[in-house]
């Protein structure tokens, strides 16, 4: 038996006035990626048919666009509350024959799994509730259930007497409908209540009022948290690092300190890593096997290809492609650079917008001067050359293969392979200088 077809609407309008910002509340950013991003990509992976209904934000249309092409996007002008929201994309609606699944923008932290199963209990229910028992119940609907389990209503925490405030069980948010017409029993929900607003939640009570019946399905609360405020962001940031953290190390990699490493949505890591305390991986990396990573480094939108090394404090940047067995030390910054296998820079060095070729060796000191104020330019660097310390690469410019360049250069001309390129001032030695000098200055002050 094939699958009734299922439309997913996210909720993304909504005042959001708690977050006190002046970014819409669904952009803000949980591991590197906004709630709204998170959501969708998730309600993506169903395969499903996806409807947002957006705050008039330019901003939060083009990050949906970015996550899910195509999504089909209504505007709520005015924030009425969640029934009215889910109606403002009535057009999508009225074109959809099947099931429909409502989630919102601000409960980043929902699973696939956990849809699959609301979606699952479809099969007899014509409403599925998304439940869970927060620590804190302030703020969220509670679940009224009746003696067999199923649910009767939802009560607003601002709309709830003191006995109902006591019941633990409580609306993560995410409502699975298998009703003929959702957008005539949406219509039927009035803003008689505390807020003023056409509650979605308001549904299931008019619902089991037409003789349906509406099921709880539990989850976690970590999976559940709705971001109203700041705090409530920090605690799902904290939610999720837990989970990705775990994941890691389930998937092979030792975390010292599994607490100090901040890992991002999108973060790849391999088996037999080992990244040391204080680490904080933003979107876009990548770490293959057994790469090391020492204490304090900060890394985005690189590639450390199996085997290396990097840090203690190194700082790798976007376009950063780390590889074999190369060793990053201690105060190297890496921007849109390649090293090659074996390659090494192990300390206090800038590689930016440059190509390090296999085995060769950058010393401590050396900057690739990739900028003159307007245009960046590139520094290729030929393998198994040998970059003396305090070395300044002035881009564009190439070092061939298994050149050598002096310490303290300053090399604005292409070094063919093989030969030693200086770019300092001549040394010179006066023997017996100091020994005069000193003796000059001595006499002077017994005269004086
Ligand atoms: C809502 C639920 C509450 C549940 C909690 C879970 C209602 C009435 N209440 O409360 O039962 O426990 O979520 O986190 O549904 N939105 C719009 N347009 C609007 C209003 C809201 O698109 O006019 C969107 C928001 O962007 C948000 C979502 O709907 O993503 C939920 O709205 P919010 O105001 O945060 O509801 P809560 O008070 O948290
Ligand atoms: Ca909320």
């Amino acid at each position: 038996m094939s699958k009734p077809p299922l439309l997913i609407v996210v909720l993304a309008a909504g005042k959001g006035v708690r977050m006190a910002s002046a970014t819409p509340k669904v952009l803000h950013q949980v591991a590197g990626r906004s709630l709204l991003g998170h959501v969708l990509a998730t309600a993506q992976a169903t395969g499903a048919d996806l409807a947002l209904v957006a705050p008039p934000a330019e901003a939060v249309r083009v990050e949906a666009a970015r996550i899910a092409p195509g999504i089909g996007i209504f505007e709520q002008s005015r924030a009425l509350g969640t029934g009215a929201a889910v109606l403002a994309a009535e057009p999508a609606l009225r074109r959809h024959r099947g099931d429909v699944l409502v989630l919102f923008a601000d409960a980043p932290l929902i699973e696939l799994a956990t849809i699959e199963r609301l979606i699952g209990t479809l099969q007899g229910n014509a409403l599925a509730v998304l439940a869970f028992e927060p620590a804190d119940t302030t703020g969220y609907g509670r679940l009224i259930a009746d003696d067999a389990g199923n649910v009767t209503a939802i009560r607003e925490h601002g709309d709830a007497s003191e006995d109902e405030r006591r019941l633990r069980l409580c609306n993560a948010g995410a409502i699975a409908f298998r009703v003929g017409d959702l957008a005539s029993l949406l219509r039927r929900i009035t803003n008689a209540n505390a807020k003023g607003e056409y509650y979605l939640t308001d549904a299931v009570e008019i619902a089991v009022a037409q003789g349906l019946r509406a099921r709880p399905v539990m989850c976690t609360p970590a999976e559940a948290l709705g971001i109203n405020t700041r705090a409530q962001l920090a605690e799902a940031e904290a939610a999720f690092q837990a989970r990705a953290r775990r994941q890691a190390m389930h998937a092979g990699a030792t975390l010292i300190a599994p607490e100090t490493v901040w890992l991002s949505f999108d973060t790849r890591i391999g088996r037999d890593v080992t990244i040391e305390p204080n680490v904080f991986l933003g979107p876009g990396v990548v770490i293959e096997d057994g790469v090391q990573i020492l204490a304090n480094c900060h890394i985005i939108g690189a590639r450390l290809r199996a085997g290396a090394r990097v840090g203690p404090f190194a700082r790798l940047r976007p376009g950063a492609d780390i590889g074999g067995g190369v060793h990053v030390g201690n105060f190297v910054e890496v921007k849109n650079a390649t090293l090659e296998e074996g390659a090494k820079a192990n300390h206090l060095a800038y590689i930016g917008d440059g190509r390090v070729g296999a085995g060769a060796n950058i010393g401590a000191g050396t900057i690739f001067c990739n900028y003159d104020g307007f245009n960046k330019a590139f520094t290729d660097v030929g393998k198994g050359a040998f970059v003396g310390s305090n070395t300044a690469l002035v881009a564009p410019v190439k070092i061939g293969d298994g050149a050598y360049v002096g310490s303290g250069s300053v090399i604005t001309k292409d070094v063919a392979a093989d030969a030693l390129a200086l770019g300092r001032a001549r040394e010179e030695q006066r023997h017996g200088w100091a020994a005069k000098f000193r003796d000059r200055l001595g006499r002077r002050r017994t005269q004086g």
